[in-house]
């Protein structure tokens, strides 16, 4: 499947990314954002759009059917003097592909089958990157591994990092926790049973092996 990651300033906030692109202005127009909007929609099987509230009001009303808004609650957040709300949440729009909307590697219900399982909610709770982060808007890791587990995203699919900025969304990419074999550590395939725990038989023998070897 084709991915994408979109992360552009938010409506209003060009000014602040001036000294980083000459056109950061044009993202002062909501027209710019409609774009990107219809752009992800004709151009990939799942997304991601990163907004803040007054961005939302205006995408949303413009989202295709299949969109679904997930809330990123900033655990840290930084304090502004100037505003009597200090506001510590951003949104994402996202549209998972077709066929992915149950439970990535395994049973959600039962988490205690594999280690690596992802289990995704709607919210994240994740710290602001320590002072700020290297640019305005930068994104923890954990932002970007939440985005992409949203997708169910699998070891086959590729995915863009629409506006790098930092590098930090792509840095974040290359280290997605893919659901692991606990024998061999090799990434399960996206074929693997839903409950698979192993990545092949000769994997699951020797975890019992293991095992038994080590009772007393
Ligand atoms: C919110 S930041 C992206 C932050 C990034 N995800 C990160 O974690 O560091 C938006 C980025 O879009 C870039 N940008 C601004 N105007 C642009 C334009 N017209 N076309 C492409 N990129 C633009 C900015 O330079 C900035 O790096």
């Amino acid at each position: 499947m084709r991915l994408a990651i979109a992360d552009p300033p938010y409506l209003g906030q060009g000014a602040r990314y001036e000294h980083l692109h000459d056109e950061a202005h044009r993202w002062d127009d909501p027209r710019a954002h409609l774009d990107l909007l219809r752009q992800l929609e004709a151009t990939y099987d799942g997304w991601v759009l990163a907004t803040h509230g007054h961005g939302l009001r205006i995408l949303w009303a413009n989202a295709p059917e299949a969109a679904r808004i997930g809330v990123w609650v900033k655990a840290r957040r930084r304090a502004f003097p100037m505003t009597r709300v200090s506001w510590g949440h951003e949104f994402v729009i996202f549209r998972q592909p077709g066929g992915r909307r149950g439970a990535a590697y395994g049973k959600a219900e039962e988490p205690s089958m594999r280690k690596d399982v992802v289990l995704t909610g709607d919210t994240l709770f994740a710290a602001v990157p320590r002072s700020g982060g290297r640019i305005l808007g930068e994104k923890p890791p954990a932002w970007t591994h939440w985005a992409l587990a949203l997708l169910d995203y699998r070891p086959e699919d590729s995915v863009e990092d629409l506006f790098p900025g930092s590098g930090a969304v792509t840095d974040a990419i290359a280290t997605y926790p893919h659901g692991r074999c606990p024998t061999c550590r090799s990434v399960l395939p996206s074929t693997a049973r839903r409950d698979a725990v192993y990545c092949r038989n000769a994997c699951r023998q020797a975890a019992h092996r293991k095992r038994a070897s080590v009772r007393p």
